[in-house]
């Protein structure tokens, strides 16, 4: 397996520039994901590494030499898409093995790969099938089979589970961990689908607008977001945030006026913008408090029993609705009036002009 290095990519249609600038070193046997908005750009900064797409600008390197003019055939790297692409009137063995034919590889060894495909993938009771025969995760199935037989430097998947139902997404998220842990490819994958990338990431790169808006560990996006966009887009339900008013800094500390009372937070720096900043804290960071400790205080509008977590959601006035994870036994009911505090330690504070993160 090989690492990746993407070094200035650019991606230009026409005069439309729809990926400014891509810097990302992805390690051998590493597993990527590319999430954000539709849109943003994902699926074109993939096929320009498979060679579908060609680079406006900058450097791909991959196992050490660059890569970026070589024909799609020529780069060994393997894609499996969200509408799995197979043969229709091909069985399930066929399918997997017709690449490695049409290289003219050697049947014996050809008819190993597919055999060893098939046990990881617990494809063996349909290698007669065709795909009309197959259910969609079968499918799904068969198409990341003809990708391993190929035994490539490196996995791209272009949002391989978004044609399933719920229940089969997460079976299949589940098959694409144990299958990446025993056999350690590199790999890229494409989803705007924010558990998917929480789940199965080394690292996320979250996406925005043809920018990486940020890159790292899972929990560290979770923990600390460094914009407004990446804390609204990891994590669900998604974090509260709102615009407040500073009242005064000072001394490694801020104060801050939410609605139903006055807050102080440490703050090294005082580049708090005009006066304002955006609060962001996540639901889970919230409980029910004493009046005279409330941050927030209102209605219980709405209230969600999911059996493992109890969410509900705090009508604060002037149409802003505040999300708090209670514990899941709690009584809560709606139209209860409530009051509720987080910790400052899991606060999170942007600027609301550029939305970087001030704390
Ligand atoms: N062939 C094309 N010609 C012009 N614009 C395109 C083409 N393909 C994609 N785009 C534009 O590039 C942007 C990124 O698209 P894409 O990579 O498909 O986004 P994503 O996969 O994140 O949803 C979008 O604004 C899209 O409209
Ligand atoms: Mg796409």
């Amino acid at each position: 397996m090989s690492a990746i290095s993407l070094k200035a990519i650019r991606k230009d249609y026409g005069s439309v520039n729809v990926i400014r600038r891509i810097d990302l070193e992805i390690g051998s046997g590493e597993f990527v994901v590319l999430v954000g908005p539709s849109g943003c750009g994902k699926s074109t900064l993939l096929r320009m590494i498979a060679g579908l797409e060609e680079i406006s600008g900058g450097d791909l390197v991959m196992g050490g030499r660059s890569i970026g003019h070589l024909p799609p055939a020529e780069r060994n790297i393997a894609m499996v898409f969200q509408d799995y692409a197979l043969y229709p009137h091909m069985s399930v063995e066929d399918n997997m093995s017709f690449g490695l034919k049409m290289r003219d590889g050697d049947p014996a060894d050809i008819s190993r790969k597919v055999k060893d495909a098939s046990a990881i993938l617990k494809l063996d009771p349909f290698l007669a099938r065709l795909p009309a025969q197959l259910s969609g995760g079968q499918r799904q199935r068969v198409a990341m089979g003809r990708a391993i037989v190929r035994d490539p430097q490196a996995f791209l998947f272009d949002e391989p589970l978004s044609n399933l139902d719920a229940a089969l997404r997460v079976e299949m998220r589940l098959e694409i961990a144990k299958l990446h842990r025993r056999i350690k490819a590199t790999t890229v994958y494409v989803t705007h689908d924010q558990v998917e990338a929480m789940t199965l990431a080394d690292r996320i790169v979250v996406m925005n607008g043809g920018n990486m808006e940020q890159v790292g560990p899972p929990l560290e996006l979770y923990r600390r977001p460094n914009t407004l966009f990446v804390a609204k887009f990891i994590g669900s339900p998604t974090m509260n945030t709102l615009e407040c008013d500073v009242t005064g800094h000072g001394e490694g500390r801020i104060r801050l006026q939410l609605p139903a009372g006055e807050i102080a937070l440490p703050l090294a720096s005082a580049s708090t913008g005009q006066g304002r900043v955006t609060l962001g804290i996540r639901p889970e960071d919230l409980a029910v408090c004493e009046p005279g400790e409330a941050w927030f205080a209102g209605e219980l509008s709405v209230v969600e029993r999911l059996g493992s977590q109890t969410f509900g959601y705090l009508d604060i006035g002037g149409e802003r609705m505040i999300t708090v994870e209670f514990p899941r036994t709690s009584d809560i009911a709606v139209g209860q009036r409530l009051c509720v505090a987080g910790r400052p330690e899991h606060v999170h504070l942007f600027d609301p002009a550029s939305g970087q993160r001030l704390n």
